[in-house]
């Protein structure tokens, strides 16, 4: 039986670098798009579908999302006694139940299959997803939802993917593809940021994930691969003989906002997304252009 995906961890220890010096005392995963930071949208496409534990993996610096997600009793009573019905929801609405959340520090940021593996005993048994915040997703319904349909269908190892330039190979997870009925894709072989000529496709690794804890034996053994760092991609392929890999062609547009010109551009779309907004933004941009 393929048992239902109930736990999300959200790995939010990287340095940003490519941040700086706006993620010096920031973390990146609170830089705003729009009027919510990049973490809520990822926590928010986790709650539409279905996700009932959170698990953050956090580093130095990252106090800023603990708050985020906390209540503020002192902002609740202003905005009360002023009466402003809208700004309290918007904050009521960000805090889940008591215990909802937990925490787990990677002291040390040796790459995401390292932060992933420090997540190991709050996940425990059971298949789980992982969101990357910078990986913003606009998609209705949102790309963890349709994810974790398929997941309900095929179970096995479910990452999202996408074609990319083949120029742009070497910024990924590439899959070495065996079956492809143009939405579902399976895999019988993964490459952590080939270099272009010898990518294996162009279908790439997006950061949403649904893995089988089984990943959690390989990260344990796991040693550095590209760039150093523990890669979360290795320890996947490496499962690849026992249990079934996919990537899903999902529905939607995907903004890398852990570049610069990623991030510019997804506060554009999500901007022209949103109804009370989109006329001046239109109007702003043609100004401009
Ligand atoms: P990135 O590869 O974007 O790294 O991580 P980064 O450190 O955040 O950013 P740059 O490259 O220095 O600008 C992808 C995701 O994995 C997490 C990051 O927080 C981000 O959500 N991550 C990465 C960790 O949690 N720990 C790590 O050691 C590395």
């Amino acid at each position: 039986m393929i048992k239902r995906v109930r736990k999300a961890v959200f790995p939010v220890a990287g340095q940003g670098t490519r941040f700086l010096p706006a993620t010096k005392a920031l973390p990146k995963e609170m830089l705003p798009i729009v009027d919510r930071p990049l973490i809520q949208y990822a926590v928010d496409e986790a709650r539409e579908a279905g996700i009932e534990e959170f698990i953050f993996v956090t580093g130095r610096n990252k106090s800023a999302i603990e708050d985020h997600f906390d209540r503020s009793f002192e902002l609740e009573r202003s905005l009360n006694e002023k009466g402003n019905a809208e700004a309290l929801k918007a904050i009521r609405d960000i805090v889940l139940e008591p215990g909802q959340i937990t925490y787990t520090r990677q002291q040390s940021p040796l790459g995401l299959g390292h932060a992933v593996w420090c997540a190991r005993h709050q996940v425990g048994n059971e298949p789980f997803a992982i969101l990357l915040a910078d990986d913003l997703i606009l998609a209705r319904p949102g790309c963890l939802k349709q994810m974790i349909e398929v997941h309900a269908e095929i179970g096995g190892n479910l990452v999202a993917v996408e074609d990319v330039p083949r120029e742009q190979t070497d910024r990924y997870g590439i899959l070495d593809v065996t079956t492809d009925d143009g939405r579902i894709a399976g895999a019988k072989g993964l490459v952590e940021k080939p270099k272009p000529a010898d990518a294996p496709s162009t279908l790439s690794i997006i950061g949403r994930y649904i893995l089988q804890p089984d990943v959690f034996d390989e990260l344990n053994r796991a040693k550095p691969g590209a760039g150093g760092e523990i890669q979360l991609t290795d320890a996947m392929a490496r499962t690849i003989p026992r249990i079934a890999f996919h990537g899903l062609r999902f529905d939607g547009k995907r903004y890398d906002c852990g570049n610069r010109a990623g991030f510019l551009e997804a506060s554009i779309a999500f901007a022209l997304d949103r109804p009370d907004m989109q006329e001046r933004v239109r109007a702003m941009l043609t100004k401009y252009v």
